[in-house]
């Protein structure tokens, strides 16, 4: 038997679970959660799911140009430091810095964050020559940051807490617990969740709901404490408050490119992903002193952002397999219906 769903099943002797716990158990368990183990989740063959890096480079590239144009604002620092929680892979880091140069890129030092065992080894790998020349460096989430100047950027970090899905059900709050018999809706106290709702509503219908990341907070706290001044920047999936509360945001697994709602079942061997509250996001960064807070979906982004007329006509230049590669790149990341609307970039500056 799965190690985690026995873990389960035997806290499930003793009362409900929330599904939060539940997450938190099968992404984040030391030995056996989705997270933890030592062979990687990630890209298009045999694994779970996709994210924009396995499309292309252009969304590095985009960022790229964001970073330096962070730097030309920060007066052009000799030393330039880019930590990236949630690394993964390392592979954003590396189409970053790939895609920088010039003074720029001298001042460039790429740190990579993440204690999955498999995105560290994947890691190593993609930035190896980086890592020789000192321009990427690996760290703990345990290590203290010494404070920086430069940027924080992170993709599909926050979508990757555990959250817990409430619903208003007219009279109550409910949240979607496990009980023994299965997932079920258990009227709860949903404290300070429930007044966050409530203002972000002009009036709860029932079966309206969203989902509540509780780490949130710390986690904002601790990526924001060392930025002395630069860019804060995250892509991921979700949507403004009132959006996810209109649609009653749940918990999704991922599972072989598949996905549903079973998000109690194959602990440790699904991915568990939640919607991003992007204005709870906004509202934290600003309570630590961020400024410049905007958030759009990734497909505006990139087109607010990416010098598109200039790389078109760099990649006619190219091989008809790699223009071909670009291009459904860019169309991923932009045409309606495809990834680059489900997501969304939250931009914040520190004086
Ligand atoms: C959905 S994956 C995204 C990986 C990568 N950014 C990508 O796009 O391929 C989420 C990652 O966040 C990491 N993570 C979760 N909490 C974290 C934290 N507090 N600090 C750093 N990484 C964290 C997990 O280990 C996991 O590798």
């Amino acid at each position: 038997m799965n190690p985690l769903n026995e873990l389960i099943q035997a806290r499930l002797t003793q009362g409900p679970v929330p599904a939060a716990d539940v997450m938190a158990l099968g992404l984040y368990h030391p030995e056996h959660g989705y997270y933890r183990r030592t062979k990687g989740p990630w890209g298009f063959e045999g694994k779970d799911y996709y994210t924009a890096l396995d499309l292309g480079p252009l969304l590095g590239q985009t960022l790229a140009l964001r970073l330096e144009a962070a730097w030309e604002r920060l007066g052009r620092p000799g030393r330039f430091t880019a930590l990236e929680p949630g690394a993964g892979r390392g592979w954003l880091g590396r189409d970053v810095l790939n895609a920088v140069s010039g003074p720029f890129a001298e001042a460039l030092v790429y740190v990579h964050r993440d204690d999955s065992p498999a995105a560290r080894y994947a890691a190593e790998q993609a930035l190896a020559p980086f890592l020789t020349a000192n321009r990427a460096r690996f760290a703990a989430e345990s290590e203290p940051l010494d404070p920086f100047v430069g940027a924080v950027f992170s993709n599909e970090l926050f979508d990757a807490l555990p959250a817990q899905p409430w619903r208003w059900e007219g009279e109550c709050w409910t949240r979607e617990v496990l009980t023994d018999r299965g997932p079920e809706w258990q009227a709860a106290d949903p404290g300070e969740a429930g007044a966050w709702f409530a203002s972000q509503s002009d009036g709860l219908e029932p079966k309206d709901g969203s989902v509540w990341c509780a780490g949130l907070p710390e986690l904002v706290q601790e990526l924001v404490a060392p930025l002395q001044a630069g860019l804060f920047l995250a892509v991921d999936y979700g949507e403004p408050a009132d959006r996810l509360l209109a649609k009653g945001a749940d918990l999704r697994r991922f599972k072989a490119h598949s996905v549903d709602g079973k998000w109690h079942e194959d602990l440790g061997e699904a991915d568990l992903t939640a919607d991003v509250d992007f204005t709870r996001l906004a509202t934290l960064l600003q309570s630590h002193g961020l400024t410049d807070l905007t958030h759009m979906e990734l497909s505006k982004w990139v087109r607010t952002h990416a010098p598109l007329d200039l790389w078109g006509a760099d990649w006619m230049a190219m091989p008809a397999p790699e223009r071909k590669a670009r291009t459904e790149n860019l169309l991923q990341l932009t045409l309606p219906g495809m990834l680059g609307s489900r997501f969304r970039v939250l931009e914040g500056w520190r004086r």
